[in-house]
Order: structure tokens, then sequence, then C-alpha cells
């Protein structure tokens, strides 16, 4: 593999359930994320996916192993680190323009240099025309695309992203997926994304990771080797995507019934 921008190592999170004793969401997982690298992460719901997102970022500290990003372990937040969420998390008392530069102003970048970025990204990502405009005078997934300029404003080595489109419809969707896919490719930059959309994870991604029910355990690795890493809407048609997306379904227990082990968790 190439330099490594995010590692994980050896990490575990145990959470203290109030008078329940403790939960461990996340169990033993070490992940390498190579430069310009975009790894999806599935499985399923409360497994430990946004835990270990939230890792990466710094906002959580692991009970035990580490995370690194670019070689150094990561102790807090950090300006090689950009987030984003479902939600867009705008603030609405500010336009879109101040919206994006909101995360290098906090970096302390001069308001030129701060404008110029935000207009540059907001070109790239066709909302130029909307620098002045207000949050709720945008749709949602137009909202979801000002949440992407203004994650990659900061300029951050790696993105982390956690369901960053689920709440916007089908089509929408789709040319976000697109959007993301070819700024990723642009700038060359690393990602490691949330999804439980397992064709979106197909489509967008260099590898799928898939994790066990909590406690999380990284359990299959599937490269996608699959050209137009840019192109997701074009990837769509590649027959190898169906193949993968029903190797996933299995690994995930997707149409079994349900464990017994769940009522005991
Ligand atoms: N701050 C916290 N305090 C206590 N428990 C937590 C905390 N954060 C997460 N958990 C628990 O850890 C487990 C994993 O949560 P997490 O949010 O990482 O799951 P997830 O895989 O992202 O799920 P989803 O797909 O539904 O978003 C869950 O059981 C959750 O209740
Ligand atoms: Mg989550």
């Amino acid at each position: 593999m190439s330099v490594i921008r995010l590692e994980y190592r050896r990490v575990s999170m145990h959470f203290m359930q109030g008078g329940n004793g403790r939960l461990t969401a996340v169990q033993d997982v070490s992940v390498a994320v190579g430069d310009g690298e975009v790894v999806s992460l599935i499985g399923p719901s409360g497994c430990g996916k946004s835990t270990l997102l939230n890792i990466g970022s710094g906002l959580t500290a692991p009970s035990e192993g580490d995370a690194f990003v670019d070689g150094e372990r990561v102790q807090g937040p950090n300006a090689h680190v950009a987030f984003m969420l479902q939600k867009d998390l705008l603030l609405p008392w500010r336009t879109i323009a101040e919206n994006v530069a909101f995360g290098v102003e906090i970096q302390g970048v001069a308001a030129p240099e701060r404008k110029r970025r935000a207009q540059a990204l907001l070109e790239n990502l066709n909302l130029a025309e909307f620098a002045g405009h207000y949050p709720h005078q945008l749709s949602g997934g137009m909202r979801q695309r000002v949440a992407l300029a203004r994650t990659l404003a900061v300029d951050p080595t790696v993105l982390l992203l956690d369901e960053p489109f689920s709440a916007v419809d089908a089509q929408t969707r789709m040319v976000l997926q697109r959007e993301l896919a070819q700024t990723l490719k642009r700038s060359g930059k690393t990602a490691l994304l949330i999804t439980h959309d397992l064709q979106e994870a197909v489509t967008l991604s260099d590898r799928v990771l898939v994790m066990s029910k909590r406690p999380g355990r990284i359990i299959d690795e599937i490269a996608i080797d699959i050209p137009d890493r840019d192109d997701p809407l074009k990837r769509r048609q590649h027959p190898k995507v169906n193949d993968i997306v029903n190797r996933l379904m299995e690994r995930l227990d997707i149409g079994a019934p349900d464990d017994a082990v769940q009522g005991r968790a």
C-alpha cells in the first residue's frame, strides 16, 4: 500500500451503561487506509461504525488502541481530518459562502483567502449562484453539497463521511455520489465512508470493509476491482457490482432470520 493516511490499531470501545455494566461497541479493529484511497464501512445498525469515525476525528478517545492520521496519533479534533454527517449542520444565520468558510475561519485563515476558497468550492459543486443565499433557501440535496464544500474547505488529509447522503432522495443521491466521487478523484483525498447502501459502497469505493454485529469487528474486506471510480453511475452498470453486493448481503446475513443472541445483548 502507498503511504498510510488513516489507521486504526487494535481499537476497542467500551461504553458504561448506567447501572447495566459496560457495552462493547467496537472490538479490536485494525484498519489502514492508503493515500487517495476511498474505503467504505458497512455493518448492521449499532455495530460501532459511527463510534469508529468519531475516534478517527478525535471527538472520542478509544478505550483501547489508537487511531493515527498521517502517522500521528489522534489526540483530539485536528485540521487534518474533516467530518461530514447525515445532518448538514449548517448555521442558519450564515450565508452559504460563510458556512463553507466556517471551518477555515476557525483555523484563522484571513478573510480574502476564505472567500476565495469558498467561491472555488461552490463553483466546483455547481453552487456558485447560491453563495449569498441562506440554508433555508436551499433544498436538502443542495445543503448536503454545501456541507461537502465546507468539509473540503479546510483542506483535510482525510475525510470521514458518516452516511452523508442518507437524508436525500434517491435521484439527488446519485447526483451527490457522482459529485463526491469526482471531487475525491480530483483532490486525491483519502476517505472513509459509512453507508447502509451497499450499492453506494461498491460504486464509490476502492475497498469495502464489513463489520459484524456488536461488538463490531471487521469480518470481511472486499477490494473493488472495477474501473471508473470517479463515475459511480457508469460503475453501476458494471456486471461485477451485483456479484459484490450479493456477497456483502451474505456477509451481513441480510435475508436470514435475526439471530437469537440479540435478545441477550
Ligand atoms: N456516547 C455513547 N454512550 C453510550 N453508548 C454509546 C455511545 N455512543 C454509541 N453508543 C453505543 O455504541 C453502539 C454503537 O453505536 P454507533 O453509533 O457507533 O453505531 P452505528 O454502527 O453507527 O449504528 P447506525 O448504523 O445505526 O448509525 C450502540 O449500541 C450505541 O448505543
Ligand atoms: Mg452511525
